[in-house]
């Protein structure tokens, strides 16, 4: 038995369907789950809170079915990226409003929001009116709002999208204070990939209402399944046949050139490898060894963000995308056109299916 057990859980609201929607998580599990615009997350949390009743599947919390429970019966909080706190009343108000349900003595609605509060930092804010506060200091009041009841599951539909990067920051450290003292389980969905490796220790990949793959971020990043997940992780995907076995690696033939897996597969098989944009550096000559493949390409675009740098490169018909950082890129004088090395380890080099066989087991 699991803490969270969601069982083959069916919704149709007319034109969209989750599909036999089915994971579990265990009691402390903090779950990122990601997947393109209009895939089904927000349905999905709504069903768990009881905003939806599914067609057919089970939500069981700590062992006890509650898929018919009311939402308010189900000890489920959810925080949305708008913060929806009353205008009309001051922090503190916004934050008993739903504790003095569930606690009649003042004294401890008082000591508990002040433990709130004080851990996420807004304990100075109490009598401010939402409209006063900034957009950070309002998604505080709202996590504070949602956990001050102590909920054993707390549901974030993107509440970091609408902030600023700095802010977004500053907010995940403070979420992941709060939720380690309250011992919360979370589930929360987000399109950022920096929530992910701050936050989760497991992410599920829905599209078109249906889990495509669930595993640790690790897992999920470095060996997403082949297509879907692999492309909108953004994971280099790079198809070859494997020519030989040498010692404990696998030589593979790509583009005419030769790339070593630390991966078994069998020669004469077709491979599709992945490979992290992160896990491959850039050079301007060749390094020889086996234990890193030593791609010559082109430079055919770079794309400056606001701490990294992509890195375009093209190796015969395969484009691949490296992330570097700004000053390597510098350093490396790179512009279209110019003559680069890819490097990157054999152990990096993840073969994700086989000749049709998919290699994602967990
Ligand atoms: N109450 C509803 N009735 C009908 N269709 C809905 C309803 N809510 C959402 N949808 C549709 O279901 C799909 C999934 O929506 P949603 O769960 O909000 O996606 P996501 O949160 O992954 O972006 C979308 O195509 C959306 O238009
Ligand atoms: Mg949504």
């Amino acid at each position: 038995m699991s803490f969270l057990e969601i069982r083959d859980l069916c919704l149709d609201v007319g034109g969209f369907e989750l599909n036999n929607v089915d994971f579990r998580a265990e009691k402390g599990d903090y779950v990122a789950l990601i997947g393109p615009s209009g895939s089904g997350k927000t349905l999905l949390l709504e069903t768990i809170i009881g905003f939806y009743a599914p067609e057919k599947g089970k939500i069981l919390l700590e062992g006890g079915e509650i898929t018919a429970f009311s939402p308010d019966k189900r000890q489920i909080s959810i925080v949305y990226q708008d913060h929806m706190l009353f205008p009309h009343m001051n922090v503190f108000e916004n934050i008993a409003y739903a504790l003095r349900k569930k606690l009649r003595n003042e004294k401890q609605v008082e000591a508990e929001i002040r433990q709130i509060t004080e851990i996420l930092g807004i304990g100075g804010l109490l009598h401010r009116k939402p409209a006063t506060l900034s957009g950070g200091e309002k998604q505080r009041v709202a996590l504070a709002r949602s956990l001050v009841v102590r909920p054993k599951l707390l549901l974030l539909d993107e509440p970091f999208s609408a902030l600023d990067t700095r802010t977004r920051e500053k907010l995940r450290g403070l979420l992941k204070k709060a939720i380690h003292e309250y011992r919360t389980t979370v589930l929360h969905v987000t399109h950022d990939f920096e929530d992910i490796w701050m936050l989760a220790n497991r992410v599920i990949v829905i599209r078109k209402g249906e889990v495509m793959q669930e595993g640790d971020p690790d897992t999920v990043f470095r060996r997403p399944s082949p297509d879907f997940v692999a492309e909108f992780l953004g994971t280099n995907v790079i198809k070859g046949e494997v020519k030989s076995r040498r010692g404990k690696l696998t030589v593979l033939e790509v583009e005419g050139l030769e790339v070593y897996s630390a991966d078994l597969a069998e020669p004469g098989e077709k491979v599709t490898v992945s490979v992290r944009p992160e896990e491959i550096i850039l050079a301007r000559t060749a390094v020889e060894s086996s234990a890193r493949n030593t791609l010559r390409g082109k430079v055919s675009g770079i794309l400056k963000k606001e701490h990294l740098v992509v890195v375009e490169v093209v190796i015969g018909s395969t484009e691949i995308k490296v992330v570097i950082t700004p000053t390597s890129c510098e350093i490396l004088d790179l512009e279209p056109g110019r003559e680069i090395y890819a490097i990157f380890k054999a152990s990096n080099a993840r073969i994700i299916s086989r000749t049709g066989i998919r290699t994602d087991w967990k």
